[in-house]
């Protein structure tokens, strides 16, 4: 599978002498799904900006299809309507005074017609669920509310690749699983989707590929199951067991289920896997 995406050796580090990155190298392949974890100041963030050009690294490179990034005002602008991302805190990304309005900045900006980008403005509220809130003014908002928005303004763009920087923050659990349906029929559609979350159960079983970060380095990129049968790394990264996993060793401390097999590390390879011992055809 292609490379679409792929970081060498960044180096960044704030202002204030913070580092933010530290030779951090890793690869995004094409229509993948992607999550990227790690503790809080690992560099998932800062990652992702240096991902749509926001932050430029000082050492090492980035390539988009094979290309190193283009800087220029020029070159920004065409990697942000191809590279979308939402950013962590949604009061960095909104700042049009409606939610129309700020959701048809992206598509205007790209040079789509009123009629056009009112029609991607349409699907956008209407796939995020927030129809309603349309003329509503941004300010106003709650923050899962805002936090929809931002992801509204990106999907209007119709991006290739679509970046989301903690989505399900402050959803609630209905408002989170839409957002996942939406993420994946992007995906089906070829969208590539990377995001960063904290709940492994989710990237366990949403995503194909994870990405894990320690420190401003990249420390693992791999599938969910090797990552989640590395006891030792998600204890150093500090990362959580999903819960599946957790409860096949409380059944296998049990005596339920035999120890040995593959661990399953979703809801679905668990329930396979009890089906396989408990209901024999
Ligand atoms: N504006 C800033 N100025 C100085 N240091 C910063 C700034 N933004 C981030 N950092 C530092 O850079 C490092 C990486 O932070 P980053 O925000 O990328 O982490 P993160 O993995 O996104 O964390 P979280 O899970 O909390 O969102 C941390 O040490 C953080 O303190
Ligand atoms: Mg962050």
């Amino acid at each position: 599978m292609n490379s679409l995406l792929e970081a060498e050796h960044i180096e960044f580090a704030y202002p204030d002498g913070t580092t933010g990155l530290n030779r951090l190298s890793m690869t995004i392949r094409q229509g993948r799904k992607v999550a990227v974890v790690g503790a809080n100041g690992s560099g998932k963030s800062t990652l992702f900006l240096h991902l749509n050009g926001t932050l430029k690294p000082h050492r090492g490179a980035i390539r988009f299809q094979g290309k190193e990034l283009d800087y220029s005002r020029k070159g920004l602008r065409e990697l942000r309507s191809r590279i979308g991302l939402v950013f962590q805190d949604p009061d960095v990304q909104l700042f049009s005074a409606s939610v129309e309005q700020d959701i048809s900045f992206g598509p205007l900006n790209m040079g789509l017609s009123p009629a056009e980008a009112r029609q991607r403005v349409d699907e956008a509220l209407e796939v995020t669920g927030i129809s309603d809130l349309r003329h509503r003014p941004v300010h106003g908002l709650s923050y899962g509310q805002k936090k929809r928005v931002c992801i509204a303004g990106i999907y209007a763009m119709k991006p290739e690749v679509i970046i989301l920087d903690e989505p399900l923050a402050w959803l609630d659990p209905v408002g989170a699983k839409h957002i996942l349906a939406l993420l994946d029929r992007l995906n089906a559609a070829g969208t590539t989707v990377i995001m960063s979350l904290h709940q492994m159960d989710i990237v366990a079983h949403w995503a194909q590929d994870v990405i894990v970060l320690n420190k401003g380095e990249t420390v693992f990129e791999g599938n969910p199951l090797s990552l989640f049968a590395q006891d030792d790394l998600l204890h150093r990264c500090g990362l959580e067991t999903p819960w599946p996993l957790e409860m096949y060793h409380d059944l296998v401390r049990m005596g339920l289920l035999p120890p040995g097999e593959a661990a399953p590390v979703d809801k679905r390879g668990l329930l396979d896997t009890i089906n396989r011992k408990w209901c024999k055809r």
